[in-house]
């Protein structure tokens, strides 16, 4: 366990690194990722942030921002109206940070939520819980590798918050659970998270500067979680937003999540750099420390599920882009 002194030691430490790092943050209007947003303005020096938020939420989120340029008038804070539950609202995402960037130091990704009231597929003819936890942040990933590819730190960060270290058997002849027998909220998070660490693997060996963390928060007491105990999910003792965005800056900063050291805040005395999964990327727990799921992933791997979650999955993009160019109304197919 990393303790919370610990983090917030290494996160005091991000105002001595050098100014301007870029960051963007998709999911961050509310929850986990909107913590992890505070803590990151209130540490970092000149930082450049980004910021996603749907229609519904721009105005609230705008008002977040404001806060951060009082606090801190160093930073710039820029607002993408997106709906990320749409992949091909990535591609707005990912224009409005290339028009003004030409580098990109830490990716911050937790848009995601269970479908208490069931599955009701978006236009592209996704589910939403699916494609705000595992469709759009992979294509987000992948569009975006151009400007991770130019960060001024050693190894470019990506955390992407879900249930690493969780994964679950898939469904393995229907990825995108379109048999209503198949599909549940718990089957859509299963897939979700095991079809993203399956992908992300792949990404981290094709791009080996990159660290890719994903990340399983435990219960905490967001406005997400407040939803789900309307639905009689209360785990108990969650661990407070406050303590939760500040773990989050430390996996997002500290060197003990790094394939590279430098760039970024070291790997604090006692610790040492996190063992990565088989796959290549850092599958952390709550509290900061290294889980294994090998039993289960060295087999995805080994039968070449990893392959199929990533030749159907850009199946998917394809189709998403194609048909929202198109303003076409399809289902994506397998
Ligand atoms: N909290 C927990 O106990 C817990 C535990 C394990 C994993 N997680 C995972 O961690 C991630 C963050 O959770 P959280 O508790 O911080 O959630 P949250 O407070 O509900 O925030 C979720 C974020 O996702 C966005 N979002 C939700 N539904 C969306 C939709 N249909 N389309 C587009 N964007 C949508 C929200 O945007 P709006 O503000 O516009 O709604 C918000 O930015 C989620 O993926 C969740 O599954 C959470």
């Amino acid at each position: 366990m990393v303790s919370l002194q610990t983090v917030q030691q290494s996160n005091a430490r991000l105002a001595s690194l050098p100014k301007g790092l870029v960051a963007l943050f998709i999911g961050a209007t509310s929850g986990i990722g909107q913590s992890a947003l505070q803590h990151f303005a209130q540490h970092a020096s000149a930082p450049r942030i980004y910021s996603v938020a749907r229609p519904a939420t721009v105005v609230s989120h705008e008002s977040l921002l404001n806060s951060l340029r009082q606090s801190n008038p160093t930073g710039t804070y820029n607002l993408i109206t997106a709906d990320v539950s749409l992949v091909s609202e990535i591609d707005k995402v990912v224009d409005a940070v290339a028009q003004k960037e030409t580098k990109l130091d830490i990716l911050f990704m937790s848009a995601g939520f269970m479908a208490f009231e069931g599955r009701r597929d978006t236009r592209e003819g996704l589910d939403p819980s699916m494609s705000t936890r595992y469709y759009s942040r992979l294509y987000a990933v992948q569009r975006l590798l151009p400007l991770l590819d130019n960060a001024g730190v050693s190894s470019p960060r990506v955390v992407s918050v879900l249930a690493g270290g969780i994964e679950g058997p898939l469904n393995e002849r229907d990825l995108d659970l379109r048999d209503p027998a198949k599909w549940s909220i718990w089957n859509s998070s299963v897939h979700a998270t095991t079809m993203g660490t399956l992908a992300l693997e792949r990404l981290a060996r094709e791009n080996p500067r990159l660290s890719i963390v994903h990340w399983y928060p435990g219960p905490v007491a967001t406005p997400g979680l407040a939803k789900a105990a309307q639905f009689g999910m209360s785990p108990p003792n969650p661990m407070s937003m406050e303590e939760t965005g500040a773990r989050a800056l430390f996996l997002a900063t500290n060197d003990r999540y790094a394939v590279q050291p430098g760039g970024l805040v070291s790997v604090p005395e006692g610790l040492e750099v996190a063992k990565r999964s088989g796959g290549g990327i850092f599958l952390v727990d709550p509290l900061g420390e290294e889980t294994n799921n090998e039993s289960l992933l060295a087999d995805l791997r080994a039968r070449g599920v990893d392959e199929a979650v990533w030749r159907f999955t850009q199946r998917v993009f394809a189709t998403c882009v194609t048909h929202e160019r198109d303003g076409l109304e399809k289902e994506p197919r397998s």
